[in-house]
């Protein structure tokens, strides 16, 4: 039975590095009407947190993708279950996830919106899995780059628990 054992990132560190990218974000997109997407379910604890620091005018929407294939892995073969009916035209699409590991729910992910044809399409995740990459994808905003391990907590689950637990934290076997 897999549990969290040991702290990766502090809610300090998430928060702080959290507010720096919504600056980083806010500065990029001063005078935009930006449209921010956030992936179910993951996401949205830290698309909760990145909104309520952002200072130009934006509205929220969410897609839910569901990966086939191995349960513990992304197949890459990606079916979006609940896709945005917002109108792209004009605006500036920011695409905000939890973590990228494969890359390949985010490349599927941004192909699929790139065609509703917006003014521009940025990515921000909080959590990079760089060394697991299988396709590169154009990561515009990246709070931390983390080792391969299982991680849980601000909205990353094992088998659907520990999402509410406020730090990063590392998952193995109870003793
Ligand atoms: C996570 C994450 C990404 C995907 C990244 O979702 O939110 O969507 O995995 O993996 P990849 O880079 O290998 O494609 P998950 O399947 O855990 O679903 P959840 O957000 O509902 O927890």
């Amino acid at each position: 039975m897999l549990t969290p054992k040991s702290t990766l990132i502090t809610r300090q560190e998430i928060q702080s590095r959290v507010h720096e990218m919504a600056k980083e974000i806010s500065r990029a997109h001063r005078d935009d009407d930006l449209m921010v997407i956030s992936v179910l379910k993951g996401a949205v604890i830290f698309a909760s947190d990145l909104v309520r620091h952002l200072t130009m005018p934006l509205s929220m929407d969410f897609v839910a993708v569901e990966s086939y294939g191995q349960s513990t892995e992304s197949s890459g073969i990606v079916k979006i279950t609940r896709d945005t009916e917002a109108d792209f035209t004009g605006r500036h699409v920011l695409l905000v996830e939890d973590i990228v590991d494969t890359g390949l729910t985010l490349r599927y992910l941004l192909q699929h919106l790139s065609g509703k044809k917006p003014a521009s399409l940025e990515v921000a995740v909080l959590l990079d899995k760089a060394s697991r990459r299988q396709v590169q994808v154009p990561v515009t905003y990246r709070g931390f780059e983390i080792p391969d391990a299982f991680v849980v907590g601000y909205g990353l689950d094992y088998a659907g628990r520990y999402r509410n637990l406020p730090d990063i934290m590392v998952v193995a076997e109870e003793d």
